[in-house]
């Protein structure tokens, strides 16, 4: 059986290529450009009208290809020189003492000049961290990174590239509130999908799906935050995510994995690199994954770069889009962060990011503690086992968390209502308590001041759900 299955898979690899090279004859003779199918393709059937209409920056266009092609004169170009650009050198300090110096003029240049799809040594640098850990099963040139000025920004391309008003996403029951916002302008139906504590639940992904193709509304796309969800801090089981993939396969929609605390999970036994076993980029075997990783949850914010990996048909939309936009972010900071990574190499970055679990692992414990001190029989709630945040049901109050908005800010704590990662926007009980950026102090005293305040609820407004 075996030995038919190869033979088979010989010939229709040996048509291919008759096929293919036919095209590319008939093309040639034709005179006309010829697309010869990739894997990843099956993005280009789900790209949104906005999609198709954007064109791309036809400066880029001409210019790109002769960026770096020897002997060209470049007249073409509004780039100012780097003759006038004011900075000369940087030098970072970093908290451990280290410098990290930029002194090559080359590259102090392209750290003040534009660029064509962001500073390509990081670019590069990050398509070779995607190639190592999550290595996409995909030939080389199928699948490719590219820059993006945050996962929110990477985001809001995908809606843009992907949605059109009606199409459906399918989402976590409770998912990231900013996402929520962020696609809403492009109007997808949102369909929530049931979670436990080990994440999204592929038999309940499946009854979704089934009756949404029964309902002649198909699936589009799949946007999911697998390790430390953002809001519930739970960490998808692996044997799901193959699971998951395979339900994405049948009813043919894309997977939009978030995954910014993928460095942030906890109770691991060595402390060290405790990535997920699998990611879905590593199971995509179609070119159906767009994965979105980000360095503002591993070294700031405020720099305001990420990037994604996804199949070339889909990076290639993304880099149009980015090109009469985001211009795919600051080459300033793409130029600085390679110049920090290439410094630290693997073993400075592992040994950074352990720190970095180690500090939110030991915060996470100072929230649980004062939960446990002031809050049991109030309130019940799972430990999160990666990400920022603990899931809260409040066992006091209305079946809204969210009407106790004004008594929270009356005793001045503030945790968000539940409601706002709900796709539907739907009350309930529960609420996000984060541990990410009080004090010990501040975590303590938040947590005493929102115990004391359902303890103190009056009889007309308690409603005990039993713990
Ligand atoms: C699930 C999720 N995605 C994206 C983001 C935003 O990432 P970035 O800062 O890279 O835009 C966050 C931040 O809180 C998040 O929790």
């Amino acid at each position: 059986m075996r030995g038919i299955n190869v033979a088979v898979a010989c010939v229709c690899a040996a048509s291919v290529a008759i096929y293919t090279a036919r095209r590319r004859l008939k093309a040639r003779q034709a005179c006309i450009p010829v697309e010869i199918p990739r894997v990843g393709d099956s993005f280009a059937k789900k790209f949104s009208r906005l999609a198709h209409g954007r064109g791309g920056n036809q400066l880029k266009k001409l210019i790109g290809p002769f960026v770096t092609v020897p002997g060209v004169v470049h007249l073409a170009q509004g780039a100012p020189p780097s003759s006038v650009f004011p900075i000369a050198e940087v030098r970072l300090k970093l908290q451990s003492g280290d410098e990290v110096v930029v002194d090559d003029p080359g590259q102090i240049a392209a750290a003040q000049q534009y660029s064509v799809s962001g500073h390509p040594r990081l670019r590069a640098w990050c398509r070779e961290w995607s190639a190592k850990t999550y290595a996409p099963p995909m030939a080389d040139q199928d699948w490719d990174v590219t820059l993006t000025t945050g996962n929110t920004d990477s985001i809001d391309k995908l809606g843009s590239l992907l949605l059109d008003e009606g199409d459906v996403l399918l989402v976590e029951e409770y998912t990231y509130s900013t996402t929520l916002d962020g696609l809403a302008p492009y109007k997808p139906k949102m369909v929530p999908v049931e979670v436990d504590r080990d994440g999204l639940v592929p038999e309940a992904l499946e009854r979704a799906c089934a009756g949404l193709v029964a309902a002649g509304t198909p699936p589009k796309a799949l946007y999911i935050v697998p390790v430390g969800s953002n809001p519930l801090g739970t960490v998808l089981a692996p044997g799901r995510y193959a699971a998951i993939y395979a339900i994405a396969q049948r009813y043919d929609f894309i997977v939009w994995e978030d995954d910014p605390y993928i460095f942030l999970s906890y109770d691991s036994e060595t402390g060290d690199h405790p990535l997920p076993a699998t990611t879905f980029a590593s199971l995509d075997t179609d070119g159906r994954v767009a994965r979105l990783d980000s360095f503002a949850k591993f070294l700031g914010p405020g720099f305001r770069c990420a990037w994604i990996t996804a199949p070339r048909t889909l990076i290639e939309k993304l880099d149009i889009a980015s090109g009469t936009t985001t211009q795919n972010g600051s080459t300033f900071v793409h130029v600085t962060l390679h110049h920090l990574l290439t410094q630290w190499g693997d073993a400075g970055l592992r040994l950074h990011l352990q720190s970095l679990r180690q500090e939110y692992q030991r915060r996470r414990g100072v929230l649980l503690a004062a939960m446990d001190e002031h809050l049991t029989g109030l309130a019940k709630w799972t430990v999160p086992r990666a990400g920022m945040f603990v899931w809260v049901t409040l066992l006091r109050g209305s079946d809204d968390s969210a009407d106790l908005m004004p008594d929270l800010l009356h005793h001045k704590v503030l945790i968000v209502p539940g409601k706002f990662f709900s796709p539907c926007g739907a009350g309930t009980p529960s609420a996000r308590i984060s541990f990410s950026s009080a004090t010990d102090d501040q975590m303590q005293e938040g947590i005493r001041r929102l115990g004391k305040l359902l303890k103190d609820l009056p009889p007309s407004y308690v409603l005990m759900r039993g713990g």
